[in-house]
């Protein structure tokens, strides 16, 4: 575990990491994996008890002075590698246009709701981009985004601050991928700051 996670956590999130070892563990197939782990998410938001301590998370959305964002993280399993986090923005926050590089992002909604929008790049002759909106989803408290690895998106808060939990198949910081600037060049990013939390 990194430093500051505690053990046990909620006996739902303790529910969760361990079916999801159980799909490493008998070899079920990634993309089959990542759509099993949507159901187990939607179980674990769902949760009285993840929903009561989720009322204290501390906002972790973007920052335009530092221009970093962070999640908060509560888990990383020691031998799968998967990360258990929280993005919470306030009311109007958004993520700039980016990838997932090669990691799976599960995208649940505990609170609040979130605008997400998958785009077509197309690259100029000057080597930068130009997105098209190709598919855009309202996700709403219970809802849960499957992310596969490269998929170009962005994601949009509401009129309130949202919540939600998020699953990866390795921490951010440990792959590089994508981001796109206004002007459609593409740069390359670390992905957001890890914050340890509790979720005891
Ligand atoms: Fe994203």
């Amino acid at each position: 575990m990194p430093d500051g996670m505690t053990r046990p956590m909620l006996p739902a999130v303790e529910k969760f990491v361990t079916e999801m070892r159980k799909l490493y563990e008998d070899g079920v197939p990634e993309t089959d994996r990542w759509e099993i782990c949507r159901g187990l998410l939607a179980d674990m938001i769902a949760d009285p008890d993840v929903k009561a301590h989720a009322e204290a998370w501390p906002v972790t959305g973007f920052n335009p002075k530092t221009d970093k964002v962070s999640n908060l993280l509560f888990y990383e399993d020691p031998d799968y590698g998967f990360v258990i986090n929280a993005l919470i923005k306030n009311p109007g926050g958004y993520a700039m246009i980016h990838d997932h590089g090669p990691s799976w992002t599960i995208y649940g909604v505990l609170r609040g709701e979130e605008r997400i929008v998958h785009y077509d790049a197309a690259q100029r002759a000057d080597g930068k981009f130009d997105m098209t909106e190709k598919h855009a989803d309202i996700c709403r408290p219970g809802d849960v985004d499957v992310v596969p690895p490269r998929l170009i998106h962005s994601e949009y808060a509401g009129a309130e601050k949202s919540i939600a939990v998020i699953v990866r198949s390795q921490r951010s910081g440990t792959f590089e991928q994508f981001r796109y600037l206004e002007d459609g060049s593409q740069v390359v990013i670390r992905g957001p700051e890890q914050a340890p939390y509790a979720l005891s």
